[in-house]
């Protein structure tokens, strides 16, 4: 017998029995965005390699390492997205979307891959919901897209916010160089992955697990006490707004985040219920991207959210959905689908034997089911059964049959 074919190491199935969570939670965050104005976009799966060298950044640890990178039939380096910003970026820029109003207010909902090692909440194929505000630098819209995650994640458990500033890349630039110097006043104590990219990007020493490494972290200087006035300003501002929205957020200078486009503003949500992969979602301003890929010089904000991770996360209990009527047959099905089918024109959920049960095992379906109400259709004669009471009523004919089941479901 050949070797049973499993899915790919750090995928999933979605089955029936956690469809139901996903499907709402997709619906929730439709309705909230699109309240807020935001337009649903789609970008492909894959994209140019070079989109997400350019737009994530060389040095990050998701282009040197984490990508599903191949060569198409036509030798084009291809990569299956690891994250959403580059691409809109891409297709703001591609479709001249900076003649629109701006700023332009966008959301989607997608699979995303990278290649990382699969635990509890980390997977290579995992979901994203996010938005993108392109086309202004005002402080307000920084507060409205971390107001809106703050909305979507309200019923998520043990949440806390954080937020920083990290500038612009010449303060980031005169940081680095400064913390640099820190870090090699104590290199003996650092990780070896922190010594090793100490020259391209020493700011993620910040986001170390390595005791050591940690240890020197604690007294080295803080960007956030370097910003120049106008950052500094802004961030101000920021604050303002969320206080004003009545946001709880906390001040984190030592906020890193895992992508280099950002600028001025970063955030992250995480949850306490999630153990190691605490990050819920995050994001921040990043107004060099556009430009970076050749676009007008623009100004942006986002944020993603894990999907896998808002639903381990989540505080409600899934209710299910219920069913209305049940239509049980024993040898009408004519009768059975009509009966069904106009529920269903009514609004109404039903469902109709399919599987050759006898009138008793439909029962015992109906029942699993969570039917409220059950139509027996059997030797040409229709009844109506009112499962929470037991109560079972003759029906004249099938449209009698359909007015009895409506009234009680
Ligand atoms: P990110 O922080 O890399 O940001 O990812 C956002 C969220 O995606 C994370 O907080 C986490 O919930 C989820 N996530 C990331 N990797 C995995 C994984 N391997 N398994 C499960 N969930 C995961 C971005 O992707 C930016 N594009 C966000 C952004 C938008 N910044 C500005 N605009």
């Amino acid at each position: 017998m050949a070797g049973k074919v499993q899915a790919p190491k750090g995928t999933f199935d979605v089955l029936p029995e956690g469809a139901g969570p996903r499907l709402r939670l997709q619906h929730a965050a439709e309705e909230l965005l699109g309240r807020w104005g935001y337009d649903y976009v789609e970008t492909p799966i894959f994209e140019d390699t070079e989109l997400f060298a350019r737009g994530v950044g060389e040095t990050t640890d998701i282009v040197q390492k984490e990508m599903f990178t191949f060569d198409d039939q036509g030798g084009r380096s291809i990569t299956l997205r690891p994250e959403g910003t580059a691409p809109v970026a891409r297709a703001y820029i591609e479709h001249g979307m900076h003649k629109r109003p701006q700023p332009v207010k966008l959301w989607y909902w997608g699979p995303f891959f990278r290649y990382e090692a699969p635990q509890a909440g980390r997977y290579r194929q995992f979901n994203q919901v996010g938005v993108e505000a392109i086309g202004t630098a005002s402080p307000s819209i920084d507060a409205e897209v971390i107001g809106l995650l703050a909305d979507l994640l309200s019923g998520t458990r043990g949440l806390r916010l954080r937020i920083s500033s990290i500038g612009t890349p010449e303060t980031r630039r005169e940081y680095s160089d400064e913390l640099r110097e820190h870090l090699r006043a104590h290199e003996d104590q650092l990780s070896d992955d922190v010594r090793a990219r100490l020259d391209a990007n020493p700011l993620r020493a910040f986001d170390s697990d390595h005791a050591g490494t940690q240890a020197v972290m604690r007294d080295a200087p803080r960007l956030l006490d370097r910003l120049g006035d106008e950052d500094e300003e802004h961030f101000a501002q920021v604050r303002a707004l969320l206080d004003a929205m009545e946001i709880a957020y906390e001040v984190d200078g030592t906020l890193v985040r895992g992508l280099d486009y950002y600028t001025r503003t970063v955030f992250e949500f995480t949850s306490d219920a999630l153990g190691a992969q605490s990050g819920v979602g995050g994001g921040g301003r990043y107004d060099l991207l556009i430009e970076q890929l050749g676009g007008p010089a623009t100004p942006g904000i986002g944020w993603a959210a894990g999907i896998e991770r808002i639903l381990l996360a989540s505080e409600a209990e899934d209710a299910g959905e219920r069913l209305d009527v049940y239509v049980a047959h024993s040898d009408d099905p004519l009768t059975a689908i009509y009966v069904a089918s106009r529920l269903h024109r009514r609004g109404k959920s039903a469902q109709l034997e399919h599987a050759g049960r006898s009138i008793k095992g439909q029962m015992k379906q109906a029942d699993r089911l969570g039917a409220r109400v059950v139509v027996i259709v059997e030797d040409g004669k229709l009844a109506v059964r009112n499962m929470a009471t037991g109560e079972q009523q003759e029906a004249r004919d099938r449209d009698d049959a359909i007015a009895l089941a409506e009234a009680v479901a």
